[in-house]
């Protein structure tokens, strides 16, 4: 019980550090590479409290939910490591000590895709997990029979954020850095703070609910099999 407490306190330490970390024009740049080093201890830490998932990789059935999840887990620490790397070598505080003079141009290109990528992968990585934080809300909130009757409101409200999201995707030039169409990013050094994290959570918004819509989708026809196959056999 203890373990499942520190690990949701490090998967949340883990989102706010990526918004901290999104947001490098507002906090200045010695503050952002202490908080992309904090966030180098909270992977290595997620990864080891996680173990389990490397330790399964060989065991059980491969459907189209776990062969996803495996794929976007595998794409995100390929994009973490870059990030982490790339940060490393550009470095001009933390890591300043470090003899790295040459790999510049390409640790910059990296540090455009890694952080691009990266936040889109760890939002729909946390879209792919969304019913385990439900779960865990749920026990704590108890319903009323007049709470229930809203239900719908949720999916309403997700709709809302994720097409302000595509907005926010398309006004923050995403795919022109998500396919490296600009070798430099264009930071906005007078935003207002919480215009900027408004439009960063909507958008992790957007990739939440996609993912968590399609794990949905992908379950179903397992179902539907399962049902029909008690129909078939009476069991
Ligand atoms: C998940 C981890 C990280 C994310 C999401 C991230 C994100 C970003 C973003 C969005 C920028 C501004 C755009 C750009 O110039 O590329 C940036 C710049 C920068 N980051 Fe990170 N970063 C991370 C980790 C680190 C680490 C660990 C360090 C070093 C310890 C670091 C050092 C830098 C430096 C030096 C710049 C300025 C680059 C330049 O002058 O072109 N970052 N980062």
């Amino acid at each position: 019980m203890r373990t499942r407490y520190v690990k949701t306190g490090i998967d949340i330490l883990m989102t706010a550090g990526l918004l901290l970390l999104m947001g490098y024009q507002i906090w200045g740049e010695e503050a952002h590479e202490w908080i992309g080093t904090g966030m180098l201890v909270l992977f290595l830490a997620h990864h080891i409290l996680n173990r389990s998932f490397y330790k399964n990789l060989t065991k059980g059935r491969y459907t189209p939910g776990r062969i996803v999840l495996i794929l976007i887990d595998t794409l995100l620490l390929v994009a973490m490591a870059a990030q982490m790397y790339s940060g490393i070598v550009m470095s001009r505080h933390v890591f300043a000590f470090l003899p790295f003079g040459k790999g510049m141009a390409l640790a910059r290109r990296l540090h455009i895709l890694g952080a691009y990528w990266g936040f889109l992968l760890m939002s729909v990585h946390l879209g792919l997990h969304w019913n385990m934080f439900l779960n865990m809300t749920k026990k704590k909130l108890s319903f009323t029979e007049k709470a229930k009757r809203f239900s719908g409101l949720p999916f309403l409200l997700g709709v809302f954020i994720s097409l302000y999201g595509v907005w926010v995707f398309l006004k923050r030039d995403f795919p022109l850095y998500l396919f490296l169409q600009s070798e430099f990013v264009f930071l906005d050094y007078g935003e207002p703070f919480w215009a900027y994290y408004l439009d960063y959570l909507c958008l992790m918004g957007l990739w939440i609910f996609v993912a968590h819509y399609l794990t949905k989708f992908l379950k179903k026809p397992r179902k539907n099999k399962n049902k029909n196959r008690k129909k078939e056999t009476g069991l």
